[in-house]
């Protein structure tokens, strides 16, 4: 992802609000999915008609909140790389974003349930973090609105990065974390990230810090650059995190190109998957997963609790924790299917394993699909009717998984600013 791409999304966001304002229409929202999908002629084959794609061939606009307005973007970038890959973030030093959010798993964690602070383990799967600029709703259950406001959760989360742990002090909540100086766990996590752990009382970044990058850089010299100050804060640091997060851009997979007209980009057999994904007489998965990003950023019960050979798992009720609204129990937020082939652990449990005939992910995606939205036993309590038994034929189903693995960008993680600028 180069800079000057990331500053044409940037301003020309800028005019996507001039605009908006003038016509009243959020810039924010997804490109909007048509509800029945066109049929158009089959060009080659003549005989099947063809379904024209009502996925956008570009990217929606990155809006950044008007708040968010360093002194300059490439620098605040940086130093939200910085933090992302920093494990001082951690109260132990060993848990970094990076840690749970690993960029060749398109920025999604390999285990099931991630390993936080002191090795505590949590009972969600880590989401990947593909186009996440393009979201306006955070985490499984949509707890937070914004990637700013989503930043310190993890950092002051008692089994994610810990920075908890004086009760009698803490500024432990996302939304009453204390920006400015005091007797605080923010302050100690400053003095961490300055260097001098043992201090409590670190609310400047020291010129002369010891505690550098690979290239003998530290948080002074980046934070002067980026915002032009030294004085820490976590409203600073948060969006900075959130600057780097909206740079996790992808737009060069081989669907991509398939949609944008290159015929010969994906093969005929993920054509036709990609057909029976958009068809709402066959596999109707485009009703929840679309838009450029594939999610329509609702929650849904998408009837895993019933999905064959599991168990139900009924303890994390999802949506309902945040609403308190009993008819959203058990949904979850619609994740994206870009770079999905990396995300494995699935679903918000990470209970589908990347784990059939030595690690494919193709044949995995298709158990998934199989046991999840194929299945023959019927729908169960609260299962969105827009998942509902689909009847497909094995070959079908593999089509699907084949067109799944397309949405898969190799390029997408090779950024230098995609690896850690830390030693260790
Ligand atoms: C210990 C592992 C762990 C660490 C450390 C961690 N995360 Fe996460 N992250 C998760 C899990 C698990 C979720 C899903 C949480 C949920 O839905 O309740 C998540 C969710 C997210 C999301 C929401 C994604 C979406 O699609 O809604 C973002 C953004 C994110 N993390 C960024 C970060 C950043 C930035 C950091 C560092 C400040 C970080 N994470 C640190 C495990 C971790
Ligand atoms: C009613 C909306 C809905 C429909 C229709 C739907 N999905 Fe989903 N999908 C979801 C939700 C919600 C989740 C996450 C559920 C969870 O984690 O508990 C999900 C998860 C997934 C995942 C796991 C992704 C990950 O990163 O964990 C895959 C793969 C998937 N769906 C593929 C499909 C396919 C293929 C179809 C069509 C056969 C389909 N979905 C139809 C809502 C839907």
């Amino acid at each position: 992802m180069n800079i000057q791409r990331i500053l044409f999304l940037r301003y020309s966001s800028v005019a996507c609000f001039l605009v908006a304002i003038s016509l009243l229409s959020g810039c924010s929202k997804q490109d909007p999915v048509s509800p029945t999908s066109v049929i158009t002629p089959n060009p080659v084959g003549g005989g099947t008609p063809k379904l024209a794609s009502p996925i956008p061939k570009t990217p929606p606009q990155i809006v950044y909140p008007s708040d968010n307005n360093p002194l300059d973007l490439t620098a605040e970038i940086e130093l939200g790389r910085h933090l992302f890959f920093d494990k001082q973030l951690s109260v132990d030093g060993k848990v970094s974003c990076a840690g749970c959010h690993q960029p060749k798993s398109g920025f999604s964690d390999v285990s099931t349930f991630s390993r936080g602070m002191q090795g505590q383990m949590g009972s969600r799967n880590a989401p990947g973090l593909t186009n996440i600029a393009y979201n306006t709703i955070f985490t499984w259950d949509g707890r937070f609105p914004s990637l700013e406001k989503h930043a310190p959760g993890p950092i002051f989360n008692s089994v994610e990065m810990g920075n908890n742990f004086s009760v009698t002090q803490r500024d432990t909540t996302p939304s009453d974390y204390n920006s400015g100086p005091g007797p605080n766990d923010t302050l100690f996590l400053f003095a961490r990230l300055d260097g001098t752990a043992n201090l409590r009382s670190v609310h400047k970044a020291d010129p002369n810090s010891k505690r550098v990058d690979i290239n003998n850089v530290n948080y002074y010299t980046l934070m002067m650059k980026a915002w032009g100050t030294n004085v820490f804060s976590m409203d600073m640091i948060a969006k900075s995190i959130a600057a780097y997060e909206r740079t996790f851009i992808s737009t060069g997979s081989a669907f991509d190109q398939y949609n944008s007209g290159n015929e010969n980009a994906i093969s005929d057999d993920a054509k036709q998957g990609f057909q029976i994904f958009i068809d709402p007489m066959k596999g109707n998965c485009v009703s929840c997963h679309s838009g450029y990003n594939f999610t329509d950023q609702q929650f849904h019960n998408n009837g895993i609790n019933g999905a064959d050979g599991f168990v139900g798992n009924t303890t994390d009720i999802g949506r309902s924790t945040i609403t308190k609204n009993k008819a959203d129990n058990y949904k979850f937020k619609t994740p994206t299917l870009r770079n999905v082939a990396l995300t494995g652990p699935w679903m918000h449990d990470g209970r589908f394993e990347n784990d059939n005939s030595g690690g494919s992910a193709e044949l995995s995606l298709e158990s998934l699909i199989q046991r999840n939205y194929n299945r023959k036993t019927g729908p169960i309590t609260g299962q969105d009717p827009l998942v509902r038994p689909l009847g497909l034929t094995g070959q079908e189903v593999a089509y699907v998984a084949e067109f799944l693995m397309t949405l898969t960008d190799y390029q997408f993680a090779k950024p230098a600013t995609f690896t850690s600028p830390w030693s260790n």
